[in-house]
């Protein structure tokens, strides 16, 4: 083991705001023993600030149809062979009570850049809100400020968006024709609205670099989210990265502690992509410092189709098995299981706002 890896890591640990060189040092180690005392801090923080325990939260992917054509994502309109759907609001309502008689007290809705009409969301929204005491999260991509303020009004609590890349080059050649400006221009109204924020990026993309990961890190948390997830970048057989590497889990599990050790408070998932590489790593991630499980509850045939990448662990979990698998994946982490909402962590956030 070096030893300035050791007081490079208590530096940052201890007095926070580091500069590229050392994240970027601190990404590239290799020693086992290095890494180890890397997760080791990460799980420290995380049980100090967080608690020692796993939350979970109920993801329901409720359209597959997407406007947008991201390079690396399955659903991307170009794909002739995505298998598209909208779920019905029966479907929708029946996917939140499973969730809610689970146990669980958040659900994640989440789909493609589908032209959904924004009131009818909103109606979702508020039927949900009206039968259940759970919060609300939604994962559907840029939408006008107006759109955000109608579904915050309707009782939408938290929103995910992921950054992608905090560079504006590597942004656009990773999204045909958009651009990063915007993003942050939607980032800024949800987070203007009062929603509690999640944003995140994909470790190993086509033309991504450890200095634009450490880059992203110091971006994500400047910006100080309420949540952030990362996991690999995961080739699609039916986009133009098909035949382009996957994101390294090294990687991906460092960038997730030095997120933990900075953030110290942020909800951090180990994400479905995590679980869907050789094996499941989700376990490794939360020995990383992540303490966020989604377990998919959209009926079995959405979850098939709702490919943005290949073999997502979730399609051969059942559905009806997932709060006992969630129950072991904590165990194995040594986390304790949370049901209750788990908002925001962070001290200026006041809870409900209804
Ligand atoms: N591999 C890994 N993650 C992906 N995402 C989209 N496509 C892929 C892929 N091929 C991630 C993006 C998106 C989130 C919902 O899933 O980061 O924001």
């Amino acid at each position: 083991m070096r030893s300035d890896f050791t007081q490079v890591l208590a530096r940052v640990a201890e007095q926070g705001e580091p500069s590229l060189t050392e994240v970027v040092y601190l990404l590239r180690s290799e020693e086992a023993d290095e890494l180890e005392q890397l997760y080791a801090k990460a799980r420290a923080i995380r049980d100090e600030y967080c608690g020692r325990r796993m939350v979970v939260r109920g993801l329901v992917e409720f359209s597959s149809y997407c406007k947008n054509s991201c390079n690396y994502c399955g659903l991307n309109r170009f794909n002739q062979g995505a298998r598209r759907y909208r779920l019905s609001e029966r479907d929708i309502f029946a996917s939140a009570d499973l969730i809610y008689r689970a146990g669980f007290r958040t659900i994640v809705l989440q789909s493609g850049e589908d032209a959904w009409p924004a009131d009818q969301i909103a109606k979702i929204i508020c039927e949900i809100k009206t039968r259940y005491d759970m919060a609300i999260t939604l994962s559907v991509g840029e939408r006008p400020k107006s759109d955000y303020k109608a579904w915050k009004d309707a009782g939408a609590d938290r929103y995910l968006l992921r950054i992608e890349s905090s560079d504006a080059a590597l942004y656009q050649s990773l999204h045909q024709g958009r651009e990063l400006k915007t993003r942050l221009k939607a980032l800024e109204d949800l987070k203007d609205l009062g929603y509690q924020c999640g944003s995140g990026i994909m470790i190993g993309p086509p033309g991504q670099s450890l200095e634009h990961i450490a880059k992203d890190i110091l971006y994500l948390i400047k910006q100080d989210f309420d949540m952030i997830g990362i996991g690999p970048f995961i080739p699609h057989p039916q986009t133009i990265y098909a035949h382009e590497k996957a994101g390294s889990l090294p990687i991906t599990l460092k960038a997730l502690a030095l997120l933990r050790i900075l953030s110290r408070n942020a909800w951090l998932p180990a994400t479905t992509a995590l679980g869907s590489l050789d094996r499941d790593y989700r376990v490794d991630a939360l020995k990383a410092g992540a303490n966020v499980l989604m377990p998919n509850f959209s009926p079995a045939e959405a979850k098939k189709n709702y490919e943005i990448y290949p073999n997502k662990r979730c399609i051969d979990e059942c559905t009806e098995a997932c709060p006992c698998s969630s129950g072991e994946i904590a165990r194995a982490a040594g986390l304790k299981l949370d049901y209750s909402r788990a908002d925001s962590l962070k001290p200026g956030f006041l809870g409900k706002i209804d």
